[in-house]
């Protein structure tokens, strides 16, 4: 029962968005397949990719929804944990691509927003995606801020506490990730997966 239509699974929309260069598809690569290619090629258009994980309940997130499902709450918290399929739309970052973006974060559950901790300008054109989600997105969309390369800490120009501070602002969530040595990146994508209600 791998098709997610026919299994009943749960799926969860996620679009990655930033600028050229910071890592989205290596990120997306990361996480579905293992892989890390050096010399990766920009993105053309989109991509996708897909990746069935199994995450625990988030209680912090099952007690908002209040009473009246105390059926389906009995079964879950005997089950701990459930399959989600993540889809995965990994976007261009070239400018020409950008009025783009739209058709890819429209319906998503959740966005991250990805800039190199080495490249400054690469944050502040995250500041500007933060706020194109804000005025076109989903009021419910879970915005995830990534700082990414982490491995290249030696090289870092944007202070992770800067990039906590903002997260903090936008009521999101804040994660370093390497897609070059893995660091975070498998926790960022389970942290979203148990983050859906
Ligand atoms: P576009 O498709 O143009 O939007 O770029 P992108 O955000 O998808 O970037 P991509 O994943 O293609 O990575 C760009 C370059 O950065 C490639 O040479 C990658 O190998 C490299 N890279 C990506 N992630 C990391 C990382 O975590 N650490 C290091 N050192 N290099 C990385
Ligand atoms: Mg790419």
């Amino acid at each position: 029962l791998s098709n997610p239509e026919i299994s009943g699974e749960q799926s969860v929309k996620i679009v990655l968005l930033g600028d050229s260069g910071v890592g989205k598809s290596s990120l997306a690569l990361r996480f579905v397949t293992n892989e890390f290619r050096p010399y990766s090629e920009s993105t053309i258009g989109a991509s996708f990719m897909s990746k069935s994980i199994t995450v625990p309940f988030s209680p912090s997130v099952r007690n908002d929804e209040g009473q009246g499902t105390s059926d389906s709450k009995t079964l879950e918290s005997r089950q701990h944990q459930r399959t989600i399929g993540l889809k995965i739309w990994d976007t261009a970052g070239q400018e020409k691509y950008r009025s783009l973006a739209p058709m890819y974060y429209r319906g998503a559950e959740a966005a991250i927003l990805v800039y190199d901790i080495t490249v400054p300008a690469s944050f502040v054109a995250l500041q500007d995606w933060a706020l194109e989600l804000q005025h076109n997105a989903s009021p419910e969309l879970m915005l995830v801020i990534c700082g990414n390369k982490s491995d290249l800490g030696e090289c870092r120009r944007v202070d992770r506490g800067v990039g906590e501070a903002y997260a903090r602002e936008m009521g999101a969530v804040y994660v370093e990730t390497s897609a070059k040595d893995g660091q975070g990146v498998e926790d960022m994508f389970s942290g979203v997966a148990m983050r859906i209600p």
